[in-house]
Parts: structure tokens; sequence; C-alpha cells
């Protein structure tokens, strides 16, 4: 009887032992890197209140890391007040949101999180909820050698956008290839950057000055959106908005703060003659005082242009828009 109890026990023992074996044996499947982690939170909806709605809800990949509404729902269905910039190229920017009120991605990253309209979720309990979560322990100890927080979390979500940085055919194009772009788009270049005078706010790397200008869509009528001035309360920044990135734009529709410009062409028709649409539009930049004067194929041809600013990744987006 005794020798048959021992008898069990080692089996037991060996059993026990094998398990441990066998889990030592089973590879680490998970993130390895803050980048992929961030990945993974950017796309889970245990961020969110009701887990319905992660950051690709509004940030889909398939459209530049933006969407097709105007303004995009949170949980509950709610609508938001701005449109849904693209999470893309944001590397070197120096603020974040239509009125810059963050100055990090990391600050960033934790306020639609908490936006009641958005994902509805206090930090600390997004927090908590990745602590009591076996597959986050994990990963934040392996990269971090620590457990969540709410500084590893923004820093692992900041860390995944980084790397959506993206080129174009004009990139190649500035970079010598004069054949990467269409005359067409050549010729819009041309528009984009002496008669239409774009380039004087959309400069640099990623067609931003990282600025906040007016462009007179703030009227306090249609628009009450008071933009950069709700930060600053200076009354010169009456309706400025950041000068948003143009990689991307033509898959990164509805534009604007507001999304009130379903097509890149009504954006440019807006350009050519903004006291049309917006005649009591306030502290309109001196730029757009007075119109443009483009005719129909300049309207086009700014048009290319702006379409040659796409990511190859998203090309097939222009075909299928073309269509329709
Ligand atoms: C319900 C839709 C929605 C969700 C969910 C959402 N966002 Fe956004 N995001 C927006 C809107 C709208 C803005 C612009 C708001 C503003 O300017 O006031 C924005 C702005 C941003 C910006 C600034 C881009 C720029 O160029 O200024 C970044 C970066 C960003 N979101 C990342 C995230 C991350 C990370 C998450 C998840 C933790 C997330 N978003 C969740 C809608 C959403
Ligand atoms: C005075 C500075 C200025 C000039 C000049 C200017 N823009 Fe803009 N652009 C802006 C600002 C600011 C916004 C955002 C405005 C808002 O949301 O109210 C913007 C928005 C846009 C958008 C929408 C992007 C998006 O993601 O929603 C496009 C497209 C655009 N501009 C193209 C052009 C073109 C083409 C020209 C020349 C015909 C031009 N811009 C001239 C400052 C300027």
């Amino acid at each position: 009887m005794k020798l048959y109890s021992v008898a069990i026990f080692c089996i037991a023992i060996v059993i026990a032992f094998a398990n441990l074996q066998n889990q030592d044996d089973i590879p680490y499947s998970g993130p390895t890197s803050a980048e992929e982690l961030g990945k993974l939170l950017f796309h889970d909806s245990i961020l969110s209140e009701d887990y319905s709605i992660s950051c690709s809800s509004c940030h889909k990949p398939q459209f530049a890391f933006s969407d097709t509404l105007a303004l995009s729902p949170g949980v509950r269905g709610q609508k938001g007040t701005r449109n849904t910039p693209t999470a893309m190229n944001v590397l070197s920017r120096p603020f974040f949101f239509w009125d810059g009120r963050a100055a990090s991605l990391e600050e960033q990253a934790l306020i639609p999180i908490e936006n009641p309209l958005e994902m509805n979720l206090p930090a600390d309990s997004a927090v908590a909820r990745l602590a009591r979560n076996p597959f986050y322990i994990e990963a934040f100890n392996r990269i971090y050698g620590a457990a969540p927080s709410k500084a590893l979390l923004a820093d692992a979500l900041a860390a995944f956008e980084r790397t959506l940085e993206t080129g174009s055919d004009h990139d190649r194009f500035m970079n010598g290839d004069s054949s990467a772009i269409s005359s067409a788009a050549m010729r819009g270049l041309e528009i984009f950057n002496v008669k239409g005078k774009c380039f004087e706010c959309h400069f640099g790397p990623d067609l931003t000055g990282d600025e906040f200008r007016s462009i007179g869509l703030f009227d306090n009528i249609n628009d009450k959106d008071k933009g950069r001035y709700d930060i600053s309360k200076d009354s010169l920044d009456y309706g400025k908005f950041k000068v948003p990135s143009l990689r991307n734009v033509a898959v990164t529709g509805p534009y604007m703060h507001d999304g009130s410009f379903k097509t890149l062409r009504e954006v440019i028709e807006y350009y050519n003659e903004p006291q049309k649409l917006r005649p009591h539009g306030l502290n309109r930049d001196t730029l757009l005082a007075a119109p443009l004067g483009l005719s129909e194929m300049e309207m086009d041809d700014l048009e290319a242009f702006l379409k040659a600013l796409t990511a190859p990744q998203f090309k097939h987006f222009l075909e299928l828009k073309r269509k329709d």
C-alpha cells in the first residue's frame, strides 16, 4: 500500500514536471517591442468602456488611419464634434489634434480613451484591465520589465504610431525621378506652389508648416468651432486650425476639421473662391482674400497633384474612387 502511494506520488511529480517543461517549451508568440505592443493595443477594444471601440474603429488602416465619415461614432454611437484626421505621418508633428492641444503623441494617446464621446474609459481603468489580463501582463513585462501603467500604455501606442510613415510618387519626383508623376500632376505642383498659394501653408516633407491658420470656415453661423482660440484664448486665433499634412489626402476624406467637404474637388473649389461658400468667414487668412481664378483644367491638375501624394499601399483606392 505504501509502495503504491509512493509510486503514484512519483508519477504525479513526473507529470507535473513534464507539464512545467511543456509550458517552457511553448514559444512566446506575443509582441516583443513597444511598436508591436502598441499595434495590438491600437486595435484592441479593451480600451473602451463597453469593449466596442478601438483606436482603429476611427483610424482605420485601410483608409490611411482615418475613416470615411465626417464625424466618427464613439461608444454607444455617439458622434464626435470633429473629423478624424489620419494618424499616419505623425512622427515629425510638434502638436496634435486640430487645435494642437496635445504636445506629444504620448500625451495625445490617453485623451481618446477618456473622451466621453469616444472610448469613455478612465485611463486608470484601462490600465487596471490590462493589469488583469495575462497576455498583456506578460507582454508589458517582457518589453518594459514592468507592469502596465498609463505612461507605458501611452509609450506603446505612440511607438506604434511613429512607425506609420509613408512615401509617395511625389517623394520620388522630389528625389530626382522626373517620370514619377504624370504631366498633369507636374502642372498641378506648379499651381500648388505659385498660383494656388497652397505651398505658403502646406510646405515641408509632409506638406505642412505645422502652424495654425484660418482658411475662414469658422463663421460662428454654420461653423461654431473656434479652434485654436479655445486653447490660447487669444482672439488672433479665432477659427485657426492646424495646417494638416497632405500625405495620402486622396484617401482621408471627408476633409477639414468639421468634415464639411466630401471630395478633393470641393476643397479646391473652396480655395478657388472662399467667399462664395463662406461669405461671413471670420479671421480668414489674407492669402485667401481674393479668388484664385483657377480654370477647370487647372483644378484638374491640382487634383492630380494631390493624388500623387498617395502611398503605394493606397493606390488601389484611387482606382476605386475614380470609378464612382
Ligand atoms: C471615436 C473615434 C476615435 C477614436 C476611437 C480614436 N480617435 Fe484619434 N482622433 C479622432 C478625432 C475626431 C480626432 C481629432 C479630434 C480633435 O482634433 O479635437 C483624433 C485625433 C487623433 C490624433 C491626432 C492626429 C493629428 O494629426 O493631430 C491621433 C494621433 C490619434 N487621434 C490617435 C488615436 C489613438 C492612439 C486612439 C486610441 C487610443 C484614438 N485616436 C482613438 C477620432 C478617434
Ligand atoms: C493660409 C494657409 C493655407 C493655404 C494658403 C492653403 N491651406 Fe489647405 N489647409 C489649411 C488649414 C488651416 C487647413 C485646415 C482647415 C480647417 O479644418 O478649418 C487646411 C486643409 C486643407 C485640406 C484638407 C486636409 C484634410 O485632411 O482634411 C486640403 C486638401 C488642403 N488644405 C489643400 C490645400 C490646397 C490644394 C491649397 C491651395 C489651393 C491650400 N490647401 C491652401 C491652410 C492652408
